[in-house]
């Protein structure tokens, strides 16, 4: 930050650039908490100096002026939609545990990676898994200023006025610190859920499908006026960014919050060992249908507060939870055909269509069936009766035929549906192919097949890729059958190229000129983009978020990472053992990547691509003021101090890149007692090697 006794007259454009956006911030956190929130944090001749020198410098600047610059907004709250909120810490989803043996694994790997000895205990808590949305509520100076939803974890939605609707959410906190936020989940009753959709019904309105939904489509009502006539409900459960310890246990810390006002649940028990956690589970799940809201599980927490912050988190979840999900609603209908639909890699996935069925809240009317061994496995035909499952957030799956039922009349063959002799694509007609050794049938069709191009369009556009609101499959497909967008370069440039025709569309399936408007603003949004998002988005098969991550990670900008994987088709080239030497990629992973590379249309569309949108840099993870950030280190022997796996989670935390294997790029080994050739490797390589002791010495 520019501290302020810069005089404007001294600034570089640089450090202008860089102080209106903290202006535009800063201003911004204060409007709100004067308007929305009637609790101004400053005073008035404070607020006047941060506007008056954000004026100043965008006299001396002009074409530094922000969109989103204070001077230009006319004031209050943006109507259209709601505005995004970068979560201080993010907010994490949780593992799963379907079986018993799946928490005795969990309890496994915590004593793992601590290092316990057998006499130490691992105490938990368990809470029942309330099914509703999560939000984080923002504390400062112990007055409510910010509450948002989850989104994707990083950037949630501001609905700050919505929440304030809710007489449970305390507005101010005594002894609060400077900075608290606490997250848990807003949902609403069964009973109220119920008697909304009674109301609803007598409006002429669409009922909701169940008590999550309508949580959620109550509590993201642009007017606050609709929120406030629905009754939702809040569990408090979780701590986002704290400025201060406020306890040593979750235990103590939901304490706390229950002394601030904040609703906790009281089901809430400490357990230690698997067996008093199954016993929770079993007990909760017993009592779960006289509860008066819906829960979907239980959740399993480390107690010990510093014990959670060894663990720390993996991608997107804590190692120091577990959600343990009751087992999937099910419920019987007719199957009435079974289609084929052609996925992004050309794979042929046969699905269920069926008479649509209310399974535990949600309308069903399509299953997956996998591939044809699982439907002969299962027993599946057409015209059966069947039972179809939903477990938690999974697409529905057809368990088998119904016990006692009649039967359809014929077993199910890929090769009679894809038409016999010839099988075909059923989109586009090509060769339809079943390797040796697989499961799976393909088209042959790569390129010209319609539904790859789609799908991968559809993929490319989706939540973890390049997440464009309002690009689901059936504006996909109709801006393909236009031909409006056949690669996701022409995305970029529909404005361009196609604005006018579009917006002639006028209320043409769905197409109204705000929709057409929307999704302009939802593109643009998206042209510049994080690193990893893109390399997810581009759809290489075996290469999934995590693995996208790791590669943004290693090879930090676009250019740099596309270079390498261009490079690395040569299998004796450095860059082929550089890619390998990164985390859980292997020769079949990393084969892929390359396979990507090596054809010609998807370099191109790549190259394409990168003319029309902006990459973001990949910054090391943690602060780059930790002297091991961007480093690539090599662990080998057994350390003394915590164990292998803590050790790489703090080096990943702190930035470094841990690699399993050392080359020239290698920046340093660590080695513990009895370490193996690695360091025979390094010294030949020139490569430090550390002690354990110096390791600790760089954080
Ligand atoms: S803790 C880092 N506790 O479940 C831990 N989550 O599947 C953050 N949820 O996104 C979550 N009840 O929306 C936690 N007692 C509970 C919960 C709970 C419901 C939701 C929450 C979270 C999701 C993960």
């Amino acid at each position: 930050m520019i501290p302020d006794i810069i005089s404007v007259d001294e600034l570089t454009p640089t450090q202008a650039e860089m102080e209106l956006e903290r202006l535009s911030k800063e201003i911004a956190r204060h409007d709100r908490a004067y308007h929305t929130l009637s609790a101004p944090l400053i005073s008035d001749a404070a607020y006047d100096q941060l506007t008056r020198r954000n004026a100043a410098i965008e006299a001396r600047f002009p074409h530094l002026i922000r969109a989103d610059s204070p001077s230009r907004k006319v004031g209050g709250q943006a109507s259209d939609g709601f505005g995004k909120i970068r979560h201080a810490a993010p907010m994490l989803s949780l593992d799963n545990a379907f079986e018993d043996q799946d928490v005795h694994d969990f309890i496994g790997r915590l004593r793992r990676f601590l290092g316990l000895t057998e006499d130490q205990p691992v105490e938990l808590v368990a809470e029942p898994k309330i099914d509703g949305l999560s939000i984080s509520l923002r504390y400062e100076q112990g007055r409510f200023v910010q509450g948002a939803t989850r989104g994707d974890g990083e950037v949630g939605e501001d609905v700050t006025r919505n929440l304030l609707a809710m007489a449970q959410i305390p507005r101010t906190l005594e002894n609060a610190p400077d900075v608290v936020e606490v997250r848990g989940e807003v949902y609403m009753s069964k009973a109220d859920f119920l008697s909304l959709n009674e109301r609803q019904a007598a409006l002429g309105e669409k009922p909701f499908a169940n008590p999550r939904n309508a949580a959620a489509g109550s509590l993201r009502q642009l007017d606050p006026q609709i929120t406030a006539t629905r009754s939702l409900s809040l569990f408090a459960y979780a701590m986002g960014e704290c400025s201060q310890n406020l306890a040593p246990t979750h235990w103590d810390f939901l304490t706390c919050l229950k002394n601030w006002g904040f609703p906790v649940n009281p089901l809430i028990r400490r357990c230690s060992g698997a067996d008093e956690l199954l016993a929770f589970y079993a007990a909760i799940g017993n009592g779960r249908a006289d509860l008066g809201y819906d829960i979907d599980g239980v959740v399993y927490k480390v107690n010990r507060l510093d014990w959670q912050e060894r663990l720390g988190m993996k991608e997107r979840s804590p190692r120091w939870a577990i959600a343990h999900k009751f087992p999937a609603e099910q419920a019987r209908t007719r199957l009435l055909a079974i289609h084929i639909s052609v996925g992004r890699t050309g794979v042929l996935t046969p699905w269920a269509e069926l008479e649509p069925i209310n399974v535990g809240g949600v309308l069903v009317s399509r299953a997956t069936l996998h591939n044809e061994d699982d439907i002969a496995t299962k027993d599946i035909r057409a015209g059966d009766w069947v039972i179809v499952q939903r477990a938690g957030d999974v697409i529905p799956q057809v368990v088998g035929p119904a016990p006692g039922t009649e039967r359809g009349p014929r077993d199910f063959s890929m090769r009679d549906a894809l038409g016999g002799d010839r099988p075909a694509c059923p989109i586009c007609g090509s060769h339809a192919i079943r390797l040796e050794g697989e499961a799976k049938w393909r088209c042959s069709g790569g390129l010209i097949c319609p539904a790859q191009a789609t799908e991968r369009l559809i993929h490319f556009a989706s939540r973890d890729a390049f997440d464009i609101e309002g690009l689901g499959e059936k504006n996909v497909q109709f801006l393909w059958d236009k031909e409006y967008v056949r690669a996701p370069a022409a995305l970029f440039r529909l404005e361009e190229t196609n604005r006018d025709r579009l917006q002639k569309l006028e209320n043409f399936d769905g197409w109204g000129k705000r929709s057409v408007e929307k999704l302009f603003e939802a593109i643009r949004a998206r042209s510049t983009i994080a690193l990893d998002r893109l390399i997810y988005a581009l759809g290489i098969p075996q290469v999934g978020i995590a693995t996208a991550k790791r590669l943004a990670r290693h090879y930090h900008t676009a250019q740099a990472w596309i270079q390498a994987m261009r490079d690395a088709a040569d299998p004796a080239a450095e860059a082929y053992a550089d890619l390998l030497s990164i985390e859980d990629i292997g020769p079949a992973v990393s084969q892929e990547i390359i396979d990507f590379f090596t054809e010609d249309h998807n370099r191109q569309a790549v190259d394409d691509l990168l003319k029309t949108i902006m990459v973001e840099e990949m910054q090391p993870q943690a602060a780059s003021a930790s002297a091991i950030a961007g480093k690539s280190v090599v662990f080998t022997g057994t350390l003394t101090t915590m164990t292998r796996q803590e050790a790489k989670a703090r080096a990943e935390a702190m930035g470094a890149r841990v690699v399993g294997s050392v080359s020239k790029k290698t920046d340093f080994v660590v080695a513990g007692a009895e370490p193996g050739s690695k360091v025979t490797d390094a010294l030949k390589l020139g490569v430090p090697v550390l002690s354990e002791q110096e390791w600790a010495l760089l954080e």
